[in-house]
């Protein structure tokens, strides 16, 4: 089994999680689960980053010890990664025996070798980022990276000869353009490896609370040093030897592109100094704002992902466990990965009701309604040939697949969404209710529709792992992994419960339809379901001058709409006659009625005409 060993950036707990942090590690959680559903043999390692001069201050500004305070913090960073069902192999702690001794092993090593040399650091130092910096970095006397106030420090420091790995590393990163992702971070750094390095400094000799360099117990390691280690320690690093043969180099250290460069750069030097193989990726995702406004805890506009998940829950009526699959959804579909985020309620609240509720949530409800109607809730035998489907399905499949392994999140859900999208429309093209009970066509359209179920859940695992269970169970196709990715596999045969609606739209979400450009995709357009109906009844929404109630035959399937168009029709008029409807628009409460569609018609300033159909034309007829 090939193995594949990934990271995240370890957390500083100086503070509690925000959404932002916890993205990268849901990022990496969704890439773990992938590639174990696609039989790699993972390890994924995630992790507090415990020793500094902040963590320092904040014990002593609470008069507790630094290592009390840390524990308390850790514990929260892990209780959070565990509602999230981060799939970690190791929570690793930087003040972890085994690591302690990976660093102080490692900075030994450096020093016995010359890699690393006492000198003095004059200069400024960035306590909230933990970075030396130079006069000539510093804007308006502050960080330039976090804005936060830096510190004048001259002390004797220890240096690592960062400036001797300068022309390994720039010849590695021109004949590795895939080592670092995306390629706008790979220029970066190729860039600043083209203007040359200086050494720098590793040690800090004026507070306590780190790992005690080994031949110096003056001096702290610095934190930075420390915490790249981790990535050794995870695996076994001085501590067995095995896994560590076993899963080092890692395949993929996912970050976040503020820190680029100490991975980038000072990473793979100390990797080339000790005489250990470079990771096999580094990918720099981008950051997540909040309405607009760069994220962060110093400006109190942070988003607190446990607060969110709860209050979500709430507000849904779904529970905790599946609000974090949301949450988890969003995050991994509304943003190319690698780009950027901005975290909205109004997108959050669309993405909800359109992917969720109405296009996933409602396939599994209506197939699961008529499996009730028509085969008391048994799933058919497999029968019939459906080439048209399964090629659709095995396409969207590999798309999907390539997508991921690009690290794609958004796009491949996007593979997803069509099969839903695909299986949705079948229904309307097929319409099950038409066709006899007990027939061999429809036992087919339901056992397809199953199929196309289970087969969409088990893409979805790795970014919504409570709900796929759920469905997955439903369909007694639990547990899963990407061989079941083959058409054909679900059981026929088998009686099921009928599982409540997963995700019901929220009615009162005032969300404004999201600015798009101005050309309509064919795929979009593709999928609205436009579709004759006939006018059974209708009548006038009391209280009102403009609406009017119709109740309409759409196939054999009954639906009410509400229409502002009392003004210029009666409802005597109205009734007995085919109009056009667009049928899959999400429902309205519009004065109390729900609104199930819409019909067409055409207006300007003083009239108004609704569209029908030129010729008779059964009712349910596809329009195109
Ligand atoms: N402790 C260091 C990393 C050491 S790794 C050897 C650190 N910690 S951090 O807590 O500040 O950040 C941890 C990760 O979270 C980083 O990769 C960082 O980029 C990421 N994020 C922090 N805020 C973020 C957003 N608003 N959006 C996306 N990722 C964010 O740096």
């Amino acid at each position: 089994m090939e193995k594949f060993y990934i990271t995240t950036a370890i957390y500083y707990v100086n503070d509690t999680p925000h959404i932002g942090s916890v993205s990268e590690t849901i990022a990496t959680d969704v890439i773990a689960r992938y590639k174990r559903l696609d039989g790699f043999d993972v390890f994924f390692s995630t992790g507090t980053d415990e020793h500094s001069q902040k963590i320092e201050n904040r014990a002593k500004s609470e008069s507790i010890e630094p290592q009390e305070f840390v524990d308390r913090l850790s514990g929260i960073w892990k209780g959070v990664f565990d509602q999230f069902k981060i799939s970690y192999d190791r929570f690793i702690r930087t003040s972890d025996r085994d690591h302690v001794l990976a660093v102080q092993d490692f900075f030994q090593k450096l020093y016995d070798k010359g890699d690393i040399y006492p000198g003095v650091y004059e200069g400024w130092y960035c306590i909230r980022d933990e970075t030396f910096l130079k006069d000539s970095e510093l804007v308006d006397g502050h960080c330039p990276h976090c804005g936060g106030e830096v510190q004048e420090i001259q002390e004797d420091n220890y240096f690592f000869r960062l400036s001797k790995y300068r022309d390994e590393l720039l010849k590695f990163y021109e004949e590795n353009p895939e080592f670092l992702r995306p390629e706008s971070r790979y220029n970066e750094i190729l860039n600043v490896l083209r203007s040359g390095l200086q050494d720098i400094s590793v040690s800090r000799k004026s507070f306590k609370f780190g790992i005690p360099a080994p031949f110096d117990s003056s001096h702290t390691v610095y934190v930075w040093f420390d915490a790249l280690i981790n990535y050794l320690t995870s695996v076994g690093f001085l501590s067995n030897e095995e896994r560590f043969n076993h899963y080092w180099p890692a395949d993929l250290h996912v970050i976040g592109k503020d820190i680029t460069r100490f991975h980038g750069i000072i990473w793979p030097a100390m990797l080339l100094s000790y005489g250990l193989p470079l990771p096999k990726q580094i990918f720099a995702h981008g950051f997540w704002n909040l309405e607009g406004a760069k994220m962060s805890k110093s400006l109190g506009n942070v988003v607190n992902p446990v607060d969110f998940v709860r209050e979500f829950s709430k507000l849904s009526g779904i529970s905790e466990e599946f609000s974090v699959d949301v949450l988890r959804y969003y995050l991994s579909r509304e943003v190319t990965f690698g780009l950027d985020g901005d975290f909205r309620m109004e997108t959050f609240f669309s993405r909800y009701n359109s992917d969720l509720a109405n296009d996933y949530g409602n396939l599994i409800n209506r197939t699961l309604t008529m499996l009730e109607k028509y085969n008391n809730l048994i799933i058919p035998q497999k029968g019939g040939d459906s080439t048209e489907v399964i090629n659709f399905v095995n396409e969207k499949k590999e798309e999907y697949k390539r997508r991921m392994n690009e690290y794609a999140f958004s796009v491949a859900l996007d593979s997803v969404f069509q099969i839903i999208s695909y299986f949705n429309n079948y229904i309307q093209v097929k319409q099950p209710w038409k066709l006899p009970r007990g027939s061999g066509e429809l036992n087919e359209v339901l056992w397809n529709l199953l199929e196309g179920i289970r087969i969409s859940t088990v893409l979805l695992m790795p970014f919504m792992p409570a709900v796929t269970e759920v469905v997955l169970k439903e369909l007694a196709a639990y547990p899963a992994d990407f061989r079941d990715l083959e058409w054909g596999k679900l059981k026929g045969g088998l009686s099921i419960q009928k599982i409540p609606p997963l995700f019901p739209r929220l009615e009162k979400t005032e969300v404004k339809a999201e600015e798009k450009e101005s050309f309509v995709k064919y795929e979009d357009f593709a999928r609205m379901d436009f579709r004759i109906a006939k006018v059974v009844k209708a009548e006038k929404v009391p209280k009102s001058e403009k609406l009017i109630k119709i109740d309409l035959l759409v196939g054999e399937e009954e639906r009410t709409i509400v229409a502002g168009i009392g003004e210029f029709y009666t409802p005597e008029e109205l009734t007995g006659r085919k109009i056009l409807i667009i049928a899959n628009l999400e429902p309205r409460k519009i004065m109390g009625i729900t609104s199930h569609g819409m019909l067409l018609a055409a207006s300007n300033e003083e009239n108004l005409s609704i569209l029908v159909p030129e010729r008779d034309i059964e009712e349910g007829s596809k329009v195109s």
